[in-house]
């Protein structure tokens, strides 16, 4: 039959083509991911070809006048900060994040301050009709600005609407998975849409120098859904994260060509819309419970920038043969690592206890450099001695117990010092600005100088 011989099976998460359906992708190995799709590529008219049959759409302001010279500043500093310096023209950028998280909001907010600026602010909305966003907007104070608005999916349209007039400054798609293109049959947010409708998109900025950022779904797993093709295709990959029951959002940059990676803003979704935090570690600190054991405060870096937050351990004797260990923003093997170091190279076996360790706030660290926070927060727990509250903690923890130097020893000591910190247990090794101040530093060499510093354990 014709059909099935246009029929194609696309792997939902890598992208992979197969010709039959299989119940495992053959390329990523994921279960499930095979769904059916017609093949063919984008066919004229569907794209920027000059016979392009789209259809021309009003676009709606949020009311007031528009703009003046291009410029992409974005206006909101920490974005600037994980974009290394706002928005390149010509460039595509995908923005992932769980939904509800403020996705939308702070694209609003941006695009604001564009148009605000006098830039050409475009804004795509896929998932909720024009009356939504100006609700959003007249809750963020922003109905004033001369942002162009369009409820609409079809990429042919929103391709010939950008061509209509004078070249936008930003162009912002929310989201990249409600497109379509009527050239291919498969529905939207099938891979092989996602893929036509970011390739049609990525060209028209390209072309005319629009910074483009599209918004992208999570799976449950936290990647951005469709194929990691499209995380190719774009220059920058941003994704914002946050825990539902916290006010604090944090923007990481995944991948840049233009920019740093690993660099966070901070946000707080506020009654008005995102704020920005200057300070984070004022945040994650900000409801210490004072005098608790298993509380240590860790110095961290996240980029460039110094970063406080608390690690919390419970050591708990367990009732199970196979004791519990759970960890919330860190990594489970670490913690694995870290009680085997504690046991062999120091005598203090967690076996019997369940271990739970938790990153307060929300945050997620992957440093290496938290080994020694952590550590100290397991042995505080373990011998129910409270720390003091005002010691930082950093050193990564080899196998053999060895305290190893970090990166950025002075930058985390001084943020330490500036919170109002009076000690700081570091590294013996690595090298630290001798008038950093008043901070006491106490140098260690081997985690089992920690261990003997607290009292006989239990
Ligand atoms: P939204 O930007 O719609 O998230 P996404 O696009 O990522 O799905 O954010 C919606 C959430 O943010 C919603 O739960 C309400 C909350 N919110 C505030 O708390 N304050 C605000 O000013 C706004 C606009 C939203
Ligand atoms: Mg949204």
């Amino acid at each position: 039959m014709a059909k099935a011989a246009k029929s194609q099976f696309v792997c939902q998460s890598c992208g992979a083509v197969a010709s039959r359906w299989a119940g495992k992708c053959a390329g990523c190995g994921e279960w499930n991911t095979l769904v059916e799709e017609q093949s063919g590529a984008l066919a004229p008219g569907s794209g920027l070809s000059s016979t392009s049959k789209g259809r021309v759409i009003q676009l709606e302001s949020l009311k007031g006048e528009t703009r003046d010279t291009p410029r992409i500043h974005t206006g909101v500093e920490e974005l600037d900060r994980v974009t290394g310096g706002g928005f390149v023209p010509g460039s595509a950028l995908l923005i992932g994040g769980e939904p509800g998280i403020g996705k939308s909001t702070l694209l609003l907010q941006v695009a604001a301050a564009i148009a605000n600026k006098g830039g050409r602010a475009v804004y795509f909305s896929g998932e909720e009709a024009v009356a939504q966003v100006r609700l959003r907007a007249e809750r963020l104070d922003l109905a004033e600005c001369p942002v162009e608005l369009a409820a609409e999916t079809n990429l042919a349209n929103i391709l010939a609407t950008l061509s209509d007039g004078k070249p936008a400054d930003l162009i912002i798609i929310d989201s990249i998975q409600t497109l379509w293109a009527d050239a291919l049959e498969a529905a939207p947010g099938t891979v092989s849409q996602v893929r036509a409708a970011t390739q049609s998109l990525i060209r028209y900025a390209k072309h005319t120098g629009s910074a483009l950022i599209l918004v992208g779904h999570v799976t449950k797993e936290g990647s951005i859904a469709g194929p990691k093709v499209i995380e190719h295709m774009v220059d920058t990959v941003l994704y914002f994260e946050g825990e539902r029951g916290h006010a604090f959002r944090i923007l990481r940059t995944v991948k840049n060509r233009f920019g740093p990676t690993n660099e966070i803003g901070v946000f707080e979704m506020a009654t008005k819309g995102l704020r920005e935090v200057k300070n984070p570690s004022e945040l994650f600190l900000g409801d210490r419970d004072v005098d608790a054991p298993g509380a240590a405060v860790f110095a961290g870096m996240e980029g460039t920038r110094p970063l406080l937050v608390e690690i919390q351990a419970l050591v708990a004797p367990s009732p199970l043969g196979n004791p519990r260990r759970a960890v919330i923003g860190w990594d489970t093997n670490r913690l694995s690592m870290l009680l085997a170091v504690l046991d062999a190279r120091c005598g203090v076996s967690l076996a019997q206890c369940d271990v739970y360790l938790n990153v307060a706030g929300g945050m997620k660290i992957n440093e290496p450099s938290a080994d020694l926070a952590a550590a100290a927060a397991l042995l505080s727990s373990f011998s129910g001695v409270p720390l003091p509250t005002d010691r930082v903690f950093f050193g990564e923890i080899s196998l053999s117990g060895a305290i190893r130097a970090s990166s950025h020893m002075p930058t985390r000591l001084k943020e330490a010092e500036k919170l109002g910190f009076a000690s700081a247990v570091i590294p013996a090794q690595g090298e630290v600005d001798k008038k950093a101040g008043k901070l006491k530093l106490d140098r260690l060499g081997h985690l089992k100088l920690l261990a003997e510093a607290f009292s006989p354990c239990k």
